[in-house]
């Protein structure tokens, strides 16, 4: 379904990279809330790998004092997506029991953590070398896959955020509350589809809901981030860092599936 908005055999814009951080150079005529030399994050698809990039205000921010470039591009798309899909989506409240399943990936780390700000009592399933990792971000409990299955264990969850979506929509069912609502962030496209037509009718005809989250940047949203990061309730976890040249390299290795947090690029003169 992507393909038909980014370009069906290949992406019609060249320049990929969804997240930004810098400082603006110029602005253009009607701009109101940014000047050349203000320190920015945000993103509007496309464009992020490269020194200049060109984009509306309202898909960025103040960049947080406290945090360093990288840091800051690191956050807008997978800590959106967390943010709405637990507030959204997930119409996350305190003391809710809430799962994060891969909760050691870019979205996974960045839901924990907001999860936590809301007053949540949260669960992160990853695998064995990231759980130390994400008690550390704030998980009250973990559950490491490799040994154990959290759709079989009895638990039951009144949220589940799920970006690494594998199982069936019966398994996860299984694992929520009876009021309880799963949200789906990625994983598997078949699994996506299934719960795209199929969530709308189990939401209308039982008493949980099952919903698949399509992130949207903007700037209130970021504006909440920045709050969240100076106040230093998020975090951002950043794996590797690879130069502007070295991009290629980057996407193989966060296609292979299992970076720790973010990988970002570095451009020099930052
Ligand atoms: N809907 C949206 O708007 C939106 C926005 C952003 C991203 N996404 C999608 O969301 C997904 C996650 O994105 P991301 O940036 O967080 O990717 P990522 O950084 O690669 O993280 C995915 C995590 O899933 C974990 N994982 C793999 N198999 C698992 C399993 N069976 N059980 C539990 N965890 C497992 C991996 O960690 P281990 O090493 O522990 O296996 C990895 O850390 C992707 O499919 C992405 O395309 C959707």
């Amino acid at each position: 379904m992507a393909r038909l908005t980014i370009g069906l055999l290949k992406p019609k814009k060249k320049i990929l990279g969804c997240d930004i951080a810098g400082r603006v150079e110029a602005v253009g005529r009607n701009v109101k809330q940014f000047q050349p030399g203000d320190e920015v994050f945000g993103g509007n698809g496309v464009g992020g790998f490269a020194e200049y990039v060109c984009l509306t205000e309202n898909s960025l921010a103040l960049k947080p004092a406290n945090i360093s470039f990288e840091e800051a591009a690191a956050v807008p798309v997978a800590a959106l997506t967390a943010l709405q899909g637990l507030r959204d989506y997930g119409q996350i409240q305190p003391e809710q029991k809430v799962l994060i399943n891969g909760a050691g990936g870019g979205v996974g780390t960045f839901a924990v953590q907001i999860a936590k700000s809301f007053g949540a009592q949260v669960t992160g399933v990853c695998s064995t070398m990231k759980l130390d990792m994400v008690r550390s971000i704030g998980a009250d409990q973990v559950i490491d896959y490799t040994g154990e299955d959290f759709t079989q264990n009895r638990q039951r969850y009144d949220l589940i955020l799920d970006a690494a979506a594998y199982r069936s929509i019966s398994d996860y069912k299984r694992a929520l509350s009876p009021k309880g609502i799963y949200v789906l962030v990625g994983g598997s496209m078949a699994l996506m589809f299934r719960v795209m037509l199929v969530g709308p009718w189990l939401s209308m005809t039982g008493s949980k809901k099952m919903r698949t989250v399509m992130a949207k940047i903007n700037k209130k949203d970021l504006a909440l981030m920045k709050e969240l990061l100076e106040a230093g309730k998020v975090i951002p976890v950043i794996d590797r860092r690879y130069s502007l040249s070295e991009v290629p390299e980057a996407i193989e290795y966060l296609e292979e599936g299992h970076a720790q947090g973010k990988i970002v690029i570095t451009v020099q003169g930052q």
